[in-house]
């Protein structure tokens, strides 16, 4: 006998049904709650308990520390795989054969030149423009350079318009770097990997060559990896709710990115560096922080800690401390900030107010470190996740489409005044 669930008012009863997912999530089936309750809605500000669509791509336990894409568990990515393949893996569901992936590398980096027009687009902009706006904007920008409206019942529309996003985002995000810097605008190198033509992009100077350290591009390769995808969260909820209205693929990343930009999802790795160095240059004083965050009169938050799914700790997150201190070390770095922030997570988690919260470390705790390990600025930390996310984004753009989704369009309550008559104005 299946699971029901009963809801009664007013004396009539109606019974749903409690389905299951593949990892024996329950729900609740509310699509036609309103109609046969008779106009009635359920209320959910920020869906802290509702599900917006069904997905194939991403799981995630949050009570158990558990995330694998397509089924395949995060800490085995992270440790085998390669971003290429996970972007192939999001995309397509299964893993590659060498061949397939070979030519799915070719496909995006073939699509690795953008438009020279883009650029006056970029020249437009002061250099203390934040890079993710400007990475919205561009974004945005391609789809009047590639205007070829894509079918999204066509396999080879979608395919096609996934690698060109895929080949010119990191050309996007490197520019957004140069631009702050002040450096000369860089073009893809195609007899590089992915992830390595993104290193390049991004530091390789016209007068001299670039040295490529393993350790950096390893370490660049997983973090993209772990940024790849997580299901409903905001910035991915934002392209699925902007493509529900048929609007294109990048116009919807582009509104995925500003999301992402926010310092309450991915702006949260600028915001914990950005913690960190206001800690250090305060002394040091941990506990300080950690009594400041649990003050309900004081706005400060420990940066990098909470997630609204994660009720233990976030399985990204144990990945990037080990690689945090693997970079450090072998880059011989010493940061006082990795210090501060060991002490701050110790402190923190040995602390009733987190404990009782279950408020553990995130993925954006110790990414922001590792990455000014590698000489990238404070403000670019949200720019690296935007292009780790660009898979996860793209597929679950993809499915939102190919599953036939309706426009996302959420109901209210509202609360303002009741209906009133204009006053004109000479009596008011
Ligand atoms: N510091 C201090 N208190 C916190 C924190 C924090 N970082 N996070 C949550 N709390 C408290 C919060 O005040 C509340 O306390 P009470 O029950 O007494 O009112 C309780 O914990 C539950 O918090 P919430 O705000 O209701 O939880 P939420 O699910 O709405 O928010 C969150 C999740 C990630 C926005 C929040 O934990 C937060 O602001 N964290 C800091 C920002 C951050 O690190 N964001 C990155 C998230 S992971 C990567 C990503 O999504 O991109």
């Amino acid at each position: 006998m299946s699971d029901k669930a009963k809801f009664i008012h007013n004396g009539s009863e109606l019974e749903f049904d409690v389905p299951q997912g593949t990892m024996n999530e329950k729900y609740v089936d509310f699509s036609n709650f309103r109609s046969q309750t008779g106009g009635i809605i359920t209320l959910d500000p920020g869906y802290k308990n509702t599900g917006s669509c069904t997905s194939a791509i991403t799981y995630l336990d949050g009570e158990e520390g558990v995330l694998m894409y397509r089924g395949y568990p995060i800490e085995q990515l992270a440790e085998k795989s390669n971003f290429v393949e996970v972007m192939y893996l999001l995309l397509k569901g299964e893993l590659p054969t060498q061949e397939e992936l070979t030519k799915f590398e070719n496909d995006v980096m073939d699509h690795d030149m953008v438009s020279e027009d883009v650029t006056k687009i970029l020249s437009a902009f002061p250099s203390t423009a934040h890079p993710m706006g400007v990475l919205s904007t561009l974004t945005s920008a391609l789809t009047a350079f590639n205007p070829k409206a894509v079918d999204a019942k066509s396999e080879t529309d979608m395919y096609r318009a996934a690698v060109t996003l895929m080949g010119k985002f990191p050309v996007l995000a490197s520019w957004t770097l140069r631009k702050v810097k002040g450096w000369p605008l860089n073009y893809s190198d195609n007899k590089l990997g992915y992830v390595e033509n993104f290193y390049q992009l991004m530091f390789k100077q016209p007068n001299r060559d670039l040295e490529m350290d393993p350790v950096i591009i390893n370490a660049l390769d997983k973090l993209l990896i772990l940024h790849a995808d997580h299901e409903q969260n905001c910035s991915t909820s934002t392209v699925r709710l902007v493509g529900s209205a048929h609007t294109g693929l990048f116009a919807s990343i582009s509104a995925g990115v500003s999301a992402l930009w926010g310092p309450l999802h991915g702006g949260a790795n600028q915001a914990v560096v950005e913690m960190l160095d206001q800690i250090k240059e305060d002394g040091g004083n941990v506990q300080k922080w950690v009594d400041k965050a649990k003050d309900k009169n004081d706005d400060f938050r420990l940066m990098g800690f909470g997630h609204r799914v994660y009720k233990n700790f976030d399985p990204r997150a144990r990945i990037i401390k080990k690689a945090a201190d693997q970079v450090l070390d072998k880059l011989g770095i010493q940061d006082e900030s990795l210090e501060i922030a060991k002490k701050l997570e110790q402190a923190a988690l040995e602390d009733e107010y987190f404990i009782s919260r279950k408020l553990y470390p995130n993925v954006d705790f110790y990414s922001g470190l590792i990455y000014r390990a590698f000489g990238i600025p404070t403000e670019m930390f949200t720019v690296m996740f935007a292009v780790g996310r660009l898979p996860g984004w793209i597929a679950q753009w993809i499915e939102m489409r190919q599953n036939n989704e309706p426009i996302g369009r959420p109901r209210q309550i509202y609360t303002g005044a009741p209906k009133r008559d204009y006053i004109d104005m000479n009596k008011r």
